[in-house]
């Protein structure tokens, strides 16, 4: 829990469905090692998800879900802190504030600004375009120093050094720097082998899915193109399935060895990774089905995040509303 000896890590998830691999291995393992030896604070942020959607039930929905999905995969509320963004509204208003030393060419050219503007074109609302200020408020309004990311978010991260920076300049020294934290797998690419994986590109794994569709998706998965014949050599260093290998057994080095030999092919290679990670993820299904079953048990532990929380947002906003003469 909070305390002011351990170095402090903040990091957020949009409620966009239910959690898939590629969090997991981007992020989310992440976030359950730091929750020891850290001051750590997880967010579900479903101000930013308002973005992107504006079908309220389902940003509710979905925001009950991810959080029962971290909670699942080893989230501890005992080590760490889980809330939801909107129930601390000290995060927009830190974000306005934040925003009026924030040059609009910075925010123009982030590259999730510019991803959106073509994906969703009827759409270009505009909190797109202030959407990393808001990231930027998340972590700063809690001093947090380390922030637990995929490598998706290493432009918003970059942007929020040079905005904190940006404020301490005009305002004198108060905001850290924040640093983005990687694990070994920043970029995990979807079943189609190429893009990253994304809920909205449709090309997931789920982890908490019915095990027929966990079993399709994977057996969906695009392995490497130049193997055509069940004969043809592989080439485990390009081919998706082997690389997820890497994360599901320790043996990955033989797997590759009977790709490249061409002992066994890619449907069974398939085939063993969609065993290992059911196997894998069976205590955390588990545990989802555990959790789902007491009532009110998820919306309790994000209550108790937003009030835990409650002091440290009230000073951090006491300080920058006198620093800018307000009140
Ligand atoms: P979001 O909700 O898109 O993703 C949550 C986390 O999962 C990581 N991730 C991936 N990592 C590797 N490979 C992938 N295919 C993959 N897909 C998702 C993301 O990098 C992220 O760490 N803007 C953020 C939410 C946010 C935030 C914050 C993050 C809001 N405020 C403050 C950190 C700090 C986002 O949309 O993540």
């Amino acid at each position: 829990m909070t305390t002011e000896t351990l170095p402090r890590v903040f990091s957020g998830v949009q409620p966009s469905g239910l959690p898939h691999v590629g969090n997991y291995l981007g992020a989310f393992r992440n976030y359950i090692a730091m929750q020891d030896g850290h001051d750590a604070i997880y967010c579900i942020v479903d101000y930013h998800a308002l973005t992107s959607t504006h079908d309220s039930e389902l940003i509710r929905r979905n925001t009950h879900e991810m959080a029962l999905g971290l909670l699942a995969l080893g989230l501890d509320p005992e080590k760490a802190v889980l809330f939801r963004q909107s129930d601390r509204p000290e995060h927009a208003e830190l974000a306005y504030l934040l925003s009026t030393v924030v040059p609009v060419s910075w925010v123009e050219r982030t590259p999730s600004f510019k991803e959106k503007k073509r994906t969703q074109p009827d759409d270009v609302n505009h909190a797109l375009l202030t959407y990393p200020v808001l990231q930027t408020a998340d972590i700063a309004i809690y001093h947090a120093r380390y922030v637990p990311v995929g490598k998706d978010q290493a432009a918003h991260l970059e942007l929020a050094r040079e905005i904190v920076r940006a404020w301490n300049a005009r305002y004198g020294d108060y905001f850290v720097e924040p640093e983005a934290v990687f694990t070994d797998s920043p970029v995990v690419r979807g079943t189609d082998g190429v893009q990253k994986m994304s809920k909205s590109l449709g090309n997931v794994v789920e982890i908490f899915g019915d095990e027929a569709v966990i079993r399709k998706q994977i057996m969906s998965m695009v392995t490497d193109t130049q193997r055509v014949l069940r004969t043809d050599p592989g080439r485990p260093e390009v081919c998706n399935v082997c690389q997820l290998h890497r994360f599901f057994g320790d043996d990955y080095e033989l797997i590759w060895d009977g790709e490249r030999t061409a002992r066994t092919g890619c449907v069974d290679t398939k085939r063993l990774l969609a065993d290992r990670m059911l196997t894998f993820f069976a205590e955390a299904r588990e545990r989802r089905r555990e959790l789902e079953a007491k009532p009110g048990y998820v919306e309790e532990v994000l209550r108790a995040g937003a009030e835990t929380l409650a002091p440290m947002a009230a000073e951090t906003l006491r300080v920058v509303r006198d620093r800018m003469g307000l009140g």
